[in-house]
């Protein structure tokens, strides 16, 4: 099944399980999904998010990205957004991990991603 993440229907609950694997910084509205998929989770549900965080306005508008700016003069990190956002429903099962992939773009180049993980337990 394909569904934007943005706009889910209220049957797609009662999981034990939410993968989001390289989405968030493609979403058009991030804080729509990451603000109510705890609606999807059962209590004790585990919500993995796996995310470079490269956000470009050709995906988000500047304003609706999770972190990478600057908030009153100090850095807002995407795992700081994600944890003001996720923080009233869930908890963070340990520290984040960095996973790296490769995407070959042409026979001689190659680009190399360092994926945050970050695990999250439905408290709420
Ligand atoms: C960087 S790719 C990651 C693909 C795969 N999950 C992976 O980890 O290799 C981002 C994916 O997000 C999907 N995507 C973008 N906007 C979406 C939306 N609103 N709802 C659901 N998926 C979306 C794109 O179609 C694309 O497949």
């Amino acid at each position: 099944m394909q569904g934007d993440a943005c706009n889910l229907k209220p049957v797609l609950s009662g999981f034990d399980l939410i993968l989001a694997a390289n989405l968030i910084d493609r979403l058009y509205n991030p804080v729509q999904f990451l603000s109510t998929v705890h609606e999807r989770l059962n209590l004790g549900g585990v919500l993995l998010i796996a995310s470079p965080y490269t956000w470009l306005e050709e995906h988000t508008r500047r304003e609706d990205w999770v972190g990478g700016y600057k908030k009153d003069g100090e850095n807002f990190t995407t795992l700081d957004g994600l944890k003001a956002i996720l923080g009233g429903h869930f908890r963070l099962m340990q520290a984040p991990q960095d996973v790296p992939f490769v995407i070959r773009e042409t026979r001689r180049k190659f680009q190399h991603t360092l994926s945050e993980v970050s695990l999250w337990e439905r408290i709420a």
